[in-house]
């Protein structure tokens, strides 16, 4: 979602904004603009559309000064379509007060009249400009930036990440946050501000979060921090691990296909010192100080959105039949309003990839404030989930920047099973049975490798289905969230319609569909249910639907059955969806490609949705 960066120091500030906001990319936005302080002037330049459009602006106007000091903006459009005058930053009435802001002011319409009334003249439809007029005129009696914006922010309701520059103080940037993520970067004799560390991270690895109700005052030199009401903050430096590497497309054409390669070492690193093999036995640093309560629990609830919930689904099932713990999985948005009996006996596990996605922050206040044990399986170190939960587990798959979550849902699978696993031997599972379980996973990666060498097949089914209008995807059990997930890949991507449904629920509904134009996807590897799906098969069979089987190597039977067959390798059920899921990424992958999609930018997404 909407992307930050902003500069002081002594380097031409302009360059390091468009490369900013190009690593920023990957969150979805429609348009962009940057404001470059210099001469006691304020100098806004915006577009709608891409950043490259932005620049092809700024280089056609060629009037741009060197500026040690701006900031730039990436806008996905909440109120007001996109368009060049909604885009950020937005500025006051004298064009000397600049602002860009990521999340929603719920009570701007009100604060707007009022302003209106004192004169204030606006020229979008913006929640954000508000922000601009109101500094402006607390600005008329307090003549000090840094306190103008703590005094307006005690106004505002809703959320935000924002960025305050003012031509009258031009050694400095405000930065706040309330519910959406930002963090600064200090280098030697320079300062950054970013919605993500993917912005600043050519430049400096030293980075400060700020907190919900937190603003800083930042100069080249260094930063003061206090909250909106005052009161000072001491903020620890830390710093970034990953690389610049890492966020950077590694020699595929695509974010998503690089990362769906990434998988096998992904996978392992969610592994990486937990997963003890010959024990049968796993540790996880992040929750043994929550033992007690992982053992005495009444029922886990886990609690997501999209993919992440699809991985919260998975895991049920792994937790209920291995674990034996009684688990419940609920979206986040859902859980917030429905005033969830929830008691001290309960363990939440909130999945995010961003750890910031703000339902699911929101469903953990809720869950926490009703005494819940609040625990993250998360991906961003350091994210907003991981900072209020009262432990948790990292799950390792470095950044992902293609909007399409791919190795963050085989990391987030892989730690549930470690989750399980730890908690069922806690509860009494006998070593050789978990050394059973605890080989599969760790043979999990090489098989993964295994599936990428020939993906020729799947290519060529894409090819094939390339004009479908519809697609269907089956599986039961564990790979009933599997072909949620297939769905949800196909759709955003490559915009075909695709439903996902338990296999046996199509004779419910969705058989009416079937027709010898429709693709249904079967999982169906050779577990304890598979001739319950064979049957589901024979049903769209009947209907001559057009059969596609993700099944096992070993699996020959299929083959009479199905018009087109995709292999994985086999390992043990709970497992299964690990590797089922890889074709279904690989399908959605060349479908979109075939489709001349943008895949990783797909329309109307965002990769990390820190809006209600
Ligand atoms: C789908 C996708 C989304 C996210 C969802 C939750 O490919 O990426 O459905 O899974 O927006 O995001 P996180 O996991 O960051 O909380």
């Amino acid at each position: 979602m909407c992307g930050i960066v902003g500069y002081i120091g002594p380097k031409d500030t302009l360059p390091i904004l468009i490369e900013g906001l190009k690593r920023l990319e990957y969150r979805g936005y429609d348009s962009a603009g940057i404001a470059l302080s210099s001469n006691g002037k304020i100098l806004v330049r915006k577009k709608a559309g891409k950043v490259a459009d932005l620049v092809a602006d700024l280089k056609e106007s060629n009037e741009l000064p060197q500026a040690h000091l701006g900031m730039g903006h990436t806008r996905w459009a909440t109120h007001g379509e996109p368009n060049d005058i909604n885009a950020h930053p937005h500025v006051d009435c004298k064009g000397e007060i600049a602002v860009i802001h990521n999340g929603i002011i719920e009570n701007y319409l009100a604060i707007k009249t009022r302003l209106k009334q004192r004169g204030h003249i606006f020229k979008s439809e913006t929640d954000t400009e508000i922000l601009a007029h109101l500094i402006e005129e607390i600005y008329k009696t307090k003549k000090d930036l840094f306190g103008a914006v703590r005094l307006a922010l005690r106004e505002v309701r809703g959320t935000y990440g924002l960025v305050v520059l003012s031509s009258r103080e031009p050694d400095k940037f405000i930065a706040a946050r309330m519910g959406s993520p930002l963090i600064l970067g200090l280098g030697e004799g320079e300062s950054f501000v970013a919605a993500d560390a993917a912005a600043i991270i050519a430049h400096t690895r030293q980075v400060v979060y700020l907190n919900d109700g937190e603003v800083a005052e930042v100069t080249a030199h260094g930063f003061e921090t206090k909250t909106i009401y005052d009161v000072s903050i001491d903020k620890a430096i830390e710093e970034i691990t990953f690389d610049l590497s890492q966020i950077e497309r590694g020699g595929y054409e695509h974010f998503m296909m690089k990362e769906i390669h990434e998988q096998p070492e992904t996978i392992r690193n969610a592994m990486r010192g937990r997963l003890l093999v010959e024990e049968g036995n796993v540790r996880l640093g992040g929750l043994e100080h929550v033992r007690d309560k992982l053992l005495d629990a009444r029922r886990f609830i886990i609690i997501g959105c999209g993919t992440s919930w699809h991985a919260g689904l998975v895991g049920e099932y792994m937790l209920e039949h291995i674990a034996k713990v009684p688990t419940e999985v609920e979206y986040a948005s859902e859980f917030r309003y429905r005033s969830p009996v929830i008691t001290n006996n309960d363990v939440v596990f909130l999945i995010s990839q961003s750890g910031e996605t703000a339902d699911t922050l929101a469903a953990l206040r809720e869950a926490k404030a009703k005494g819940a044990t609040v625990l993250g399986i998360v991906n961003v170190v350091g994210s907003s989930i991981p900072r209020e939960t009262q432990g948790g587990v990292y799950v390792h798959a470095g950044p992902e920047i293609g909007v399409a979550s791919t190795k963050a849902f085989t990391s987030q699978l892989t730690t549930l099973a470690l989750i399980t696993l730890m908690i069922a031997r806690e509860k009494g599972m006998k070593k050789e049975e978990a050394v059973v379980l605890t080989r599969e996973l760790d043979a999990i990666p090489g098989k993964v490798s295994q599936i990428f060498k020939n993906v020729e097949p799947i290519r060529a089914l894409a090819r094939e289905f390339r004009d479908s209008k519809n697609f269907l995807f089956l599986g039961r059990g564990a790979n009933f969230p599997v072909a949620l997930e297939g769905a949800l890949k196909l759709k955003e991507i490559s915009y075909i319609h695709a439903e996902g449904y338990p296999a046996a629920e199509m004779k419910h509904g969705p058989i009416a569909l079937i027709d010898e134009k429709m693709p249904v996807v079967f999982v169906v590897p050779k577990d304890s249910i598979y001739e319950k799906v064979i049957s589901n098969i024979q049903e769209v069979r009947a209907r001559k639907g057009r059969i596609i089987a993700i099944a096992n190597e070993d699996d020959h039977e299929i083959n009479s059955m199905a018009d087109y067959v995709i292999r994985v390798p086999r390992t043990y059920g709970f497992f299964g969806p690990i590797l089922n899921v890889i074709p279904l990424q690989l399908l959605a992958y060349y479908m979109a490609v075939e489709r001349g999609c943008n895949v990783d930018q797909p329309r109307n997404l965002a990769k990390s949705v820190t809006v209600e």
